[in-house]
């Protein structure tokens, strides 16, 4: 079970230490890319990932909810991005999964509540994320959907059909009680922002998430 803080949560102008105060609860770092196009907010882009870069060695999970994705691509990688992850909805997934990976970034793949797992199968052989959102992109701080954990479900019968082992992560609205739901659904990476960043103790609190999971598991 991984923990993926989203930094679209924390504050901007203490962004270093907001990362340092998750501390060893964090497994990676979700970086939300947002161009006003694709959704209709603005976030954050390549020049804050070689910021974060500096500033940590923990894997560097960028959501680009962007437009043009292939015009960014080789900035983010060259920014340090581990893991780059692309919506199926903005078309030209081939490609854009192919020069991802060339980059030698991990290969991410996402798809919105309404799009249902069929749109994405044809790639799945190819991605080593697969990213469910449970939430409509384009806002932090909105309320988990649960008909999603249907499509964690069947991504993960699918992943045991096919003998795939692509991790599967899950986006939007989760917090100790979702969480728990979706690690009971398959899900293997659970990223939360407004649970953990506008939380007292965001340690404790992605510790909360970790543990609900775990046991929501067992
Ligand atoms: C939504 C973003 C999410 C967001 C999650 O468009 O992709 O990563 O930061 O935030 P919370 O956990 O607050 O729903
Ligand atoms: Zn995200």
């Amino acid at each position: 079970m991984k923990i993926a803080p989203s930094i679209l949560a924390a504050d901007f102008a203490h962004l270093g230490d907001h990362i340092k105060a998750v501390g060893s609860e964090a497994d990676l770092l979700h970086v939300d890319a947002m161009d006003g196009h694709y959704v209709p907010n603005i976030s954050i882009g390549s020049p804050v990932v070689a910021s974060l870069r500096k500033a940590t060695d923990l894997y560097l999970d960028c959501h680009l909810m962007v437009a043009n994705p292939g015009d960014l691509l080789d900035a983010f990688a060259a920014a340090g991005a581990d893991g780059i992850t692309v919506h199926v909805e903005v078309g030209d997934t081939d490609s854009l999964l192919r020069r991802i990976a060339d980059l030698g970034c991990k290969v991410g793949l996402t798809l919105e509540p309404a799009t249902p797992l069929s749109e994405v199968e044809k790639f799945l052989d190819r991605v080593d994320t697969l990213l469910i959102m449970s939430v409509k992109t384009g806002f932090g701080g909105q309320s988990f959907i649960p008909e999603v954990l249907d499509k964690v479900k069947s991504a993960v019968a699918w992943r045991d059909h096919h003998g795939r082992s692509f991790e599967i992560e899950i986006d939007g609205g989760i917090n100790a009680e979702t969480g728990a739901a979706a690690a009971a659904a398959g899900v293997d990476i659970l990223v939360a922002g407004t649970a953990i960043f506008a939380a007292p103790d965001p340690q404790a609190a992605a510790r909360g998430i970790r543990q609900a999971a775990l046991d929501a598991r067992s």
